[in-house]
């Protein structure tokens, strides 16, 4: 029997196909009368992913086909643990991440800083004027019940357009559910309960023990992320380390760079390998030396995986694993395990970038505010959404033959944590005050901050250049996105 599956007119439009998009507002809200909320809901349409696929991919189609680009503006709602709450629906969805009332948080931007968000709209357009006319309408039906704060995302202008603020090709892997989204070559596939609530590859499917209310079903959560990202600091990094290229290349594989790279094409190998992929998005699994674009073709974008033939194993032979997409998506990692484990923790990504481009003053340093707005969707956060920032955080990920090594955090979003090593120093002079004390040290690797005086662990004296990091975690939270069906049932009150 084939399995069950959700119905796309019933589930929102972001959450498995994703918004088509050059332009995106997060209105996140607060409620100011709550049963007034109610009554508005009764007039408000989300874009369903069925409309995505229709509506919106037949206009895009069209236009092209008359060399123009198509306009079109998209929506729907999502609420927290807090926003459901004051809404009556306060019965838990069975997600400890989520069903746990989330606080503000001091080290956030707005608007997480100060309040927690009852919910949010996401608007999504061809164009400002279209993003114009979404906000407005949906101010029109909901301005009496919410105050809202915006966050505004847009794409990079021209050629770095559908690139992130690094430079990099993003939005390039996306899962494809089962029965629902015909798989491109290689494409990552799940069931669709992994994404969407209620159906198999959900960990809480015909769960007896654990039910979901019934208004879950065809539901996902949302996670949002406000990303702040140092696009000079991170440029001046892979620039520097353009020229040394011999460096920190596997020795082996220096010779069979032919011919040897400039110090641009250096720098450009060095991003690749922090992400995995290169800036045109061709996968490094398949141009491991030098950017192809051909590379990026449907039929090949994500038909690779880690391993290489004649090796046993997980290899760094083609990617190293610390790159972005081999900690968030560790296809083949461990070709014995990891496969199903990857699988049931796939997340469908939907973010987009905001800020302005890096002005001529920022050359060294960040001044303006920019990053990624980060989106993904599962139906259960500790499955999808930090199970890969496990992964990604995991400094011993993977542990090859039983045998932890320290291979470091995903280079992108990886935690700055201080490097733990300690070394043997030897004193010299007699009086040890903190601060004031010349240590001879040996054995000293850069990166240490700890050292031993006499055997006892010390901070050490002089400021350690810390491994740089370039994103910040500015906000967010965790958001349930209803059924157009829930939607409906709940806006009769
Ligand atoms: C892939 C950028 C944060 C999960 C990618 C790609 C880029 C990128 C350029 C390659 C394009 C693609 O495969 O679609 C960034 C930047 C981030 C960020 C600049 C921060 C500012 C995150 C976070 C997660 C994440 C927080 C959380 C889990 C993923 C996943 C993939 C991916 C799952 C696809 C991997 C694959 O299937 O091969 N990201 N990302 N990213 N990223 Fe991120």
């Amino acid at each position: 029997r084939k399995s069950p599956l959700p119905n796309p007119r019933n589930v929102q439009g972001d959450v498995y196909l994703t918004f088509s998009k050059d332009f995106e507002n997060f209105l996140f809200f607060r409620f100011t009368n709550p049963t007034q909320f109610v009554q508005d809901l009764a007039h408000y349409k989300p874009t369903t992913s069925y409309d995505v696929m229709h509506d919106v991919m037949r206009k895009i189609a069209e236009a092209k086909a008359a060399g123009k680009r198509a306009k079109h503006w998209q929506s729907q709602v999502a609420f927290t643990r807090e926003g459901l709450n004051i809404l009556g629906h306060n019965e838990q969805i069975q997600d400890v991440d989520f069903d746990k009332v989330s606080t503000p948080s001091a080290t956030s931007d707005e608007p997480f800083r100060t309040q927690i968000m009852h919910g949010v709209f996401i608007v999504a357009a061809s164009d400002q004027e279209y993003l114009t006319n979404g906000v407005d309408e949906i101010m029109k039906i909901f301005g009496g019940s919410i105050v809202v704060s915006i966050l505004e995302g847009h794409s990079r202008p021209k050629q770095e357009r559908g690139h992130e603020h690094f430079g990099f090709m993003d939005g390039i892997s996306q899962p494809a559910l089962r029965g629902l989204v015909k798989p491109k070559k290689g494409q990552n596939q799940c069931d669709a309960g992994v994404i969407v609530m209620g159906y198999p590859g959900d960990p809480l499917y015909q769960d007896k023990h654990t039910p979901r209310p019934d208004w879950t079903r065809d539901g996902s959560i949302m996670v949002f992320r406000k990303l702040k990202q140092l696009v000079p600091e991170f440029r001046k990094y892979v620039a520097d380390a353009g020229p040394k290229w011999r460096e920190w290349m596997p020795a082996e594989d220096v010779p069979k760079i032919q011919p040897p790279l400039s110090d641009a094409e250096g720098a450009a190998l060095f991003g690749a390998r922090l992400f995995g992929r290169w800036k045109s998005g061709a996968p490094i699994a398949r141009a491991p030396f030098r950017d192809d674009p051909s590379q990026t073709a449907e039929d090949k974008a994500n038909d690779f995986d880690y391993t290489v033939p004649g090796v046993f194993g997980p290899t760094q032979k083609l990617c190293p694993f610390t790159a972005h997409v081999r900690r968030t998506a560790p296809r083949n990692l461990d070709p014995f395990a990891a496969k199903s484990l990857l699988e049931s923790a796939l997340i469908v990504r939907g973010g987009i970038p905001y800020g302005d481009e890096v002005q001529p003053d920022e050359q060294e340093t960040t001044k303006l505010d920019r990053g990624l707005l980060f989106v993904c969707y599962q139906s259960r956060i500790a499955r999808g959404f930090l199970t890969q920032i496990s992964w990604a955080f995991n400094d011993y990920f993977p542990v090859i033959n039983f045998t932890p090594t320290k291979w470091g955090q995903d280079s992108i979003i990886g935690a700055a944590e201080p490097p733990p090593t300690l070394v043997q120093v030897r004193a010299v002079g007699g009086k040890i005050p903190d601060g004031d004390i010349t240590l001879e040290v040996e054995n000293n690797p850069p990166d240490a901050n700890v050292v031993t005086v006499d055997g006892f662990a010390k901070p050490r004296l002089q400021p350690v250049v810390q491994p740089q990091f370039f994103v910040q975690v500015r906000g967010g939270d965790f958001f349930f996105v209803p059924s157009v069906s829930t939607l409906r049932l709940w806006s009769r009150g």
